[in-house]
């Protein structure tokens, strides 16, 4: 069985349901957000093992077992990690055997297919600028798209004619292989180009390729609004965003990251200067999106069209969020506008507003609730409270729910204890995290080494603060852990738990350490201040750990000459301390 390469693994990982793959083994009972079971790597007789639908990830709290879906398979049946992530592959119906053989050469394999899409967008870019492209340009500018944005985001036209066909065959590139990406079609022994007379907008795979193109009409000759490339190896509409490769860095410093419709809504908002936005195309969002945009940001705002098309868009994308443990907000849009349309009518400081005041998924569902509702009979008030009472039942946080239950009496002028007893699940605290955490002193370096891989693991500002900064930890296994959260970050310029813990495979004993931070009970978002705060006192950790060691090999020396250099080096380091 051969090693399984690590984007493999994130695929797999991203098909599999944790709680699913244990289920199998174990009695599974679900409490709250979490699953429990009996821990089989202990004598457990409470269940005290936890799963998280979330995370992706077991943790017993007894024995401190933890891991992911490949690393229970692989303890749990004593096997090796391949073999548990060969295992679990199959359970979702991807065959590794396949798979692990293409991969070394996928790249090269794929490289004639990037190529020609590489050698059309740069044909359409052409086209676009040449006396055929004056009207295609004419309809972009009329719709507030200058010359800037349309290099920006390459936008270019085919012709009508079939010229791709021709140029790529003129380069040596088979016909088939031209078919095979869609950038042509056969009838009969007849080979034509698919895009004719459109603009051509290009679309990118995670690292920036060019694998297929989105062609729009602006002469209204055609009904079909939009023609895609059809599905390859190298493009599947459900595995991938637009404007992912773009976001990724605007997303995680504003730790934000708005998800829309069009792409046509990206490049709007991409103009005014908004750019940590990535668009599904108008496709559902499937789980592999949802991972995408977790990868992005855990803050996530959806933004689509105003029209009830767009609103039931916002409720199946909201359920395939939380599933992978995001509670995104929403926006909604007055008049049936998209974004695109919107910030034209209405400008940016509008769009903005609605971005501050994104709605929490309950409101967003109790206001469309409301929209249906009819108040002006008692029946439809009835109906109107017993759907509103599921959402309520929902609330976790105490405070919430008592500020939603009087403004629903407000509105229907029903009384909260009615409203109440229609509800069987109030919460009862407040969910508000208060630091209350008193350090003790001797315990203040080990803990500001903790509290930085804990932000590690979740902010890259951290990391970069850590990279800059912090040569290595005095615990060690948590330097490990920085050490491979900076591997991971460096290759795919992202992090989060669940991909992180894939990344470090079956090195059990990080991963444990990796999780017992991450459940730390600590603020997920601090100020670059408290970083660095953490930082200045490993440094005088350090400090204080070097004067230590140099003060024992002082006491070892016999040489004058030796000791007098090594007394000066004390010297300087107290200085540093006093700092
Ligand atoms: P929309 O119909 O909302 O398009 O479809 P739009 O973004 O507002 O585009 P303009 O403003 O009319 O130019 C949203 C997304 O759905 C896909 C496209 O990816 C589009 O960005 N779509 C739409 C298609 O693939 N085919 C279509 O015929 C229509
Ligand atoms: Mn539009």
């Amino acid at each position: 069985m051969e090693k399984v390469p690590y984007d493999l693994i994130i695929e797999i990982q991203h098909k599999v349901n944790i709680v699913d793959v244990i289920g199998e083994y174990l009695p599974l009972e679900q409490k709250g957000k979490n699953y429990f079971a009996i821990c089989p790597f202990h004598d457990d007789h409470n269940p005290s093992m936890s799963i998280s639908p979330e995370k992706q990830i077991y943790t017993c709290f007894v024995c401190g077992a933890s891991g992911n879906v490949f690393n229970f398979v692989m303890n749990y049946e004593k096997i090796n990690f391949v073999q548990a992530v060969y295992k679990v592959a199959q359970k979702v119906g991807i065959n590794l055997n396949y798979k692990v053989d293409e991969s070394p050469s996928k790249e090269n394999k794929y490289n004639n297919y990037y190529k020609m899409f590489d050698i059309a967008n740069k044909f359409y870019q052409n086209n676009i600028k040449s006396v055929y492209g004056k009207k295609a340009i004419q309809y972009l500018n009329g719709r507030n798209i200058n010359n800037d944005i349309i290099k920006e985001f390459e936008i270019g036209l085919s012709l009508n004619d079939n010229s791709i066909n021709k140029l790529l065959i003129s380069k040596g590139f088979d016909v088939n292989e031209l078919i095979d990406i869609g950038l042509c079609g056969k009838k009969d022994k007849y080979v034509y180009d698919v895009f004719r007379n459109r603009i051509m907008f290009p679309l990118y795979n995670l690292d920036g390729k060019v694998i297929g193109f989105s062609g729009r009409i602006y002469n209204d000759e055609d009904d079909s609004k939009y023609v895609n490339s059809k599905e390859s190896v190298i493009f599947k509409k459900g595995s991938l965003l637009y404007n992912y490769h773009k976001a990724l860095d605007y997303a995680s410093k504003s730790h934000q990251i708005i998800v829309v419709e069009g792409f046509m809504d990206v490049i709007r908002l991409y103009t005014v200067g908004i750019k940590n936005v990535v668009a599904t195309m108008g496709t559902a969002i499937t789980k592999e999106h949802a991972n995408l945009i977790k990868r992005l940001s855990k803050n996530v705002i959806l933004c689509f069209d105003g029209d009830k098309a767009g609103e039931k868009a916002s409720l199946s994308a909201l359920e395939a969020l939380e599933k992978v443990g995001i509670n995104p907000k929403i926006i909604r849009l007055e008049d049936d506008l998209d974004p695109d349309e919107y910030i034209i009518k209405k400008g940016k400081d509008a769009f903005e507003a609605h971005l501050k005041s994104a709605m929490l998924p309950i409101m967003f569902k109790i206001d469309i609730n409301k929209a249906n509702a009819n108040f002006n009979d008692f029946n439809g008030i009835s109906d109107y409270l017993k759907s509103v009472s599921q959402e309520l039942e929902k609330i976790e946080d105490k405070v919430v729910y008592e500020l939603m239950v009087k403004k629903i009496s407000k509105e229907t002028g029903v009384d909260v204890e009615t409203i109440n007893n229609m509800v069987s699940n109030i919460p009862k605290k407040s969910l508000k995290i208060i630091d209350k955490r008193v350090i003790n002193p001797k315990d203040k370096y080990v803990k500001a080494e903790e509290y930085l891989v804990y932000y590690m693991l979740k902010d890259p500002n951290a990391i970069l603060l850590y990279q800059n900064n912090v040569s290595y930890l005095l615990n060690k296994k948590l330097s490990r852990i920085a050490m491979e959260i900076l591997e991971f970050y460096e290759k795919y310029k992202y992090i989060n738990v669940t991909d992180f813990v894939c990344f470090l495979e079956d090195k059990t004993d990080l991963i444990n350490e990796t999780l017992r931070i991450d459940d730390l009970d600590l603020p997920t978002k601090v100020d670059d201040e408290v970083i660095k705060d953490y930082i200045k006192t490993i440094d005088d950790g350090l400090v204080k750990q070097e004067i230590k060691k140099l003060k024992l090999k002082i006491k070892e020396e016999t040489d004058i000459a030796k000791k007098v250099i090594l007394l000066e080096k004390l010297t300087n380091l107290k200085k540093k301390e006093c700092k």
